[in-house]
Order: C-alpha cells, then structure tokens, then sequence
C-alpha cells in the first residue's frame, strides 16, 4: 500500500522518481513508474485538490475505431488554428482509446444509459464522444479511481501540503531533484534520477479564471529558472462561459451545455452566434469567446438551456447545486456568463515522451507543451492529454540512469525574509487585474508594452521569502513575463493570441520558444 507521509519522515531522501503535481498526469505517471523503483509523488494541497477534479464537462476520445479516430485528429488540427504538431495530436488520439479502457477498467465509473457509455458533444468537435462522470463531475471521478489505483501501490509515497521551491540541478546540467517548501517553512531535499512536473496551469495569473487557487504555474517556473525551453506561452485559452455575478467566483459553466443544446444570447434575448462562426454555439473557444466580448455589455451574455427538454439537475448536479446559492435554476433562468482564463496551451517544451531540454527533467499535462493543442486547445481534450502523456513520460523516465553522485552544493539556497501576506495579497491582485487589462483575450503593443512596465515595476517590490504565497508570487511573476514577452513577439492573431495591431494569421505558422529571456520563432518545437 502506498502511504500518505508526514514529512518529517522524509527529509533530504533519495527516490527514483519524484512526480511534482498529483492531478491526471502526475497519477497517470506515477502508477507506471511505480513498477521500476520508489516514486514520491508531493502535491500542493490535500491530494483531492488539482486542476483535475476541476474538470466539468468530459474526456474526449474516439472509442469507435479507425474512422472515428482520424476525425478525433482532424478535429484537434482544426481548433489548433495551424499550430498543433500533428505527430503529438495523433499519438493522442491513438493511444487515447487504450488508457481511457485502462480507466474503466480501473473502475472508473463514467455515465451510462442501458449499459452503455453516454457521449456528448462540445465545441468543434464534429460528433458526440467526450465521456463524463457523475454528469458534471468527470474530472473528480477520474482522479478518485487513479488515487484508489495509486494508493495500493507499494512503491508509491504521496506528500500533500508541499509546494516545489527549485529544481536541483547538477554541474553537468542534469536535473537531479528539488527543493520542496514542507507547510509553510520546512524545507525538503529531494533528490531523483528523474523528475516530472505535472504541475498544472496557471490560470492564477488573470483575475477572472474559472482555475483553483493551486493554479500558480509552479513546475513551468521552476523549469524555465533551471534553464529548460519553453514555449507557445502566448496561448492562454479564455473559456468562453464562466459564471458572472460581481463578487461571485468564476465558476464554469460547462462547454456541455451547449453540447446539449443550450444557446448564448446578448442582453436583448438575442442568439448572436450565426454572426461570427457556422457551427453556432459549438465554434471553436477563442471564436466563441471573443464574439462574447464583442456582444456583451463589459463582455456579459446569457446561456439559455430553459428550451432544453432533460432532466437538467440530473446532467449538471454540480452547476445546479452552484447557481442555486445564487437563486438561479437552469430550467427557469438565463445565465449569465463570461470569459475567464482556463487553460495554458503552451508551457514546458517536451517532446511526446515527455522529455524537456534538460535531462532527467520531464513534464506531462498543462504544464507541458508538445504541441498537442496548437493555439486553441480543442474542448475535452486536456483530461486525455494529462492520461496519455503521463503515462508516455513515466516510460521514458524509466530508462534514465541513476546520477553518478548527489552534490548537495548545487542547491540553490532559498531566499529568506519577512513576506507579509497582506503585501503579497495585493501585489498579487495587482499583477492578475493588469495581466487581465493587457495581455488578456484582446491585445496590441501598446497594452503589452504597458504590461512590460508593470512587470517591472512589480518585479521590484516582488515579495520576497520562502512562504507559500511567497513561492507562488514569484511564479506568477516569472508565468506572466513569459506570456508577455511571446505576446510582444507573435505579430500575427492565431487561436486563443488575438492583437488588433496584427489581426491576420502570419503566413507560417511558427512556435514561440523560450530559454530564460531568449525569445525566437521556429516551425518544429522538437528539432532534429
Ligand atoms: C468544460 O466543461 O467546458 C471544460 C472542458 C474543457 O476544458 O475541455
């Protein structure tokens, strides 16, 4: 059985793998590792809480064969505006099928009727196959059946309430483990032939995200300060409906409504949707969020499902039981929503093994970038990428060599000093309403070059110290300098990156890649 540690039992170890992050990828990955040495898996919070079990509508997967898995592929090509590697989308479409009967057979329990597996239908997709669970609650059921999986897993440990610091990373360049912030001051050294982040996205970096609070960019932060490429960071997808109420969260109001027949109308009770894409309510994200901003007052529409003859709270007992503290009931009410950041289609670069540029350094879901997404990722396809290529790095992983030694030395110390959490509090807020303001769903140079400003400014009174929202601050600040500056460097719209000043697709369609400050352009992400 694996156990959840108290940490003191672990100071200063040695594993042979250490999995940052405990959402689809992270798990995914560590069941397989598991069967070639010790694995310490550290998450954040307690293990239920990722960006995982936060996932509404579905996995998407073409479980009916040849036919059925090239339009899976032809799909994500088509969302992905140009940009999506065809070689990485197509082994996820193809090994999608594989892992998600591992699920079922894991006892995954997604909705049936008469037996058979539901499917329904979200945008751009060109026919119904996105499975869910427990309706509206796909991404917790998952993480539930691989955590049951994980937990009896000998060689697995699993350390909640621990935040990644900095990776270690030897004289030869090699990433050797990391230093982990234990609560609030512990440090932790961990040392691992190899590392995987599967960290997640960073949706914290907006002050309108449909994202938890864990959502802070942590394992692409702590790649890019080691050195390791990244790329397409301009690509942050706005989830075209989250819920909208002042003072009220961002909760996501699933793309399955529309699936299943709910319309977007403006303040006039009018669909608009027929004015900017054929497929209606059911276009591709970036276009549906961005004909909302234009719609809607302050970028305010309604969803309208009340037409929709099913038994609603059934199919989305989540967001019914939601909307009910705010008095509002799907079969009676318009909805009111808007965009809200939800998902980062670029991040570490990897290739489809989940290898980085650093050795014994991978990573695996939305931290990672394969290129699996281009710059729009297509609905329902991110559960699947976390599963299949997960399970794709724990492989290769498998096959690193143990470090020749263990210097203690290369540990970058932790920079100590007095956070206060009110300052870091605002400082926060601040960096996420500009990021908003500039560098969100529409922008130009002059936003951006107005974002650069105020990085720079933030990046002086940055809060500095080894607390958690200390740790997360600095991530954000370093998340949000990265989208900026492939902002400032992509004079083209494409996908989820629109600018007024460039408002045309470039004729080649080039992925942005970053080591520290270095930004360049280039066709392939992995080159020969
Ligand atoms: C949703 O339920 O709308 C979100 C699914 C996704 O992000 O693909």
């Amino acid at each position: 059985m694996s156990s959840v540690v108290p940490s003191a039992d672990l100071a200063d170890q040695h594993f042979d793998f250490l999995v940052i992050g405990a959402g689809i990828a992270g798990l995914s990955a560590a069941i397989r590792l598991a069967v070639s040495g010790s694995v310490l898996v550290v998450t954040k919070e307690e293990l239920a809480e990722s960006n995982t079990a936060y996932a509404q509508g579905g996995i998407a997967v073409a479980l009916g064969g040849g036919e059925d898995v090239a339009l899976h592929l032809e799909d994500t090509l088509a969302a992905g505006d140009g940009l999506v590697d065809a070689a990485a989308a197509k082994v996820l479409v193809e090994q999608g099928p594989e892992r998600v009967e591992e699920l079922l057979d894991w006892g995954t329990a997604f909705d049936r009727e008469n037996g058979e597996l539901m499917l329904t239908r979200e945008g751009a997709h060109s026919r119904s196959r996105i499975l869910h669970a427990n309706g509206d609650a796909t991404g917790r059921e998952i993480a539930v059946s691989l955590l049951r999986h994980v937990r009896k897993l000998e060689n697995v440990r699993l350390l909640e309430w621990t935040t990644g610091i900095d990776l270690i990373v030897s004289d030869e360049r090699r990433v050797i483990g990391a230093t982990l912030l234990d609560g609030e001051d512990g440090i932790l050294t961990i040392h691992s032939r190899a590392t995987l982040l599967a960290s997640g996205g960073a949706g914290q970096v907006y002050s309108d995200t449909t994202n938890p609070a864990v959502a802070t960019g942590d394992g692409i932060a702590m790649a890019w300060r080691a050195g390791a490429a990244v790329s397409d960071m301009e690509f942050y997808q706005f989830h075209p409906t989250a819920f909208s109420m002042p003072g009220a969260p961002r909760f996501l109001m699933s793309e399955a409504l529309r699936g299943e027949g709910a319309y977007l109308v403006n303040a006039r009770g009018e669909r608009f949707m027929q004015s900017y894409h054929p497929l209606l309510e059911l276009a591709p994200r970036d276009i549906v969020a961005r004909a909302i901003t234009q719609e809607g007052m302050d970028g305010e529409v309604y969803l309208d499902i009340r037409h929709v003859k099913k038994d609603l709270q059934e199919r989305f007992p989540g967001i019914s039981r939601f909307l009910a503290a705010y008095r509002l009931d799907l079969n009676r009410d318009l909805i009111p929503v808007r965009p809200a950041a939800h998902y980062l289609m670029g991040g570490i670069l990897t290739d489809t093994r989940g290898r980085t540029t650093l050795s014994g350094l991978y990573a695996a879901g939305e931290a990672a970038c394969t290129g699996v997404h281009g710059a729009n990722r297509l609905a329902s396809n991110s559960l699947l990428e976390g599963l299949v290529f997960g399970a794709l790095a724990a492989e290769a992983m498998t096959g690193d060599p143990q470090p020749a030694e263990l210097p203690q030395e290369c540990t970058r110390p932790v920079e100590d000093g007095n956070t206060q959490e009110e300052n870091v509090e605002r400082w926060m807020a601040d960096l996420r309403s500009n990021m908003w303001k500039y560098a969100g769903l529409l922008r130009d140079a002059q936003g951006l070059e107005t974002m650069q400003r105020v990085l720079s400014t933030l990046g002086e009174t940055m809060p500095r110290g080894r607390s958690r929202r200390g740790i997360e601050a600095r991530n954000l600040h370093a998340i949000a300098t990265m989208i900026v500056a492939s902002a400032v460097g992509r004079r083209e719209s494409r996908g989820a990156h629109f600018r007024h000043d460039f408002p045309q697709h470039d004729p080649m369609a080039l992925h942005s890649v970053m080591v520290g400050e270095q930004l360049s352009f280039r066709q392939n992400l992995v080159e020969d």
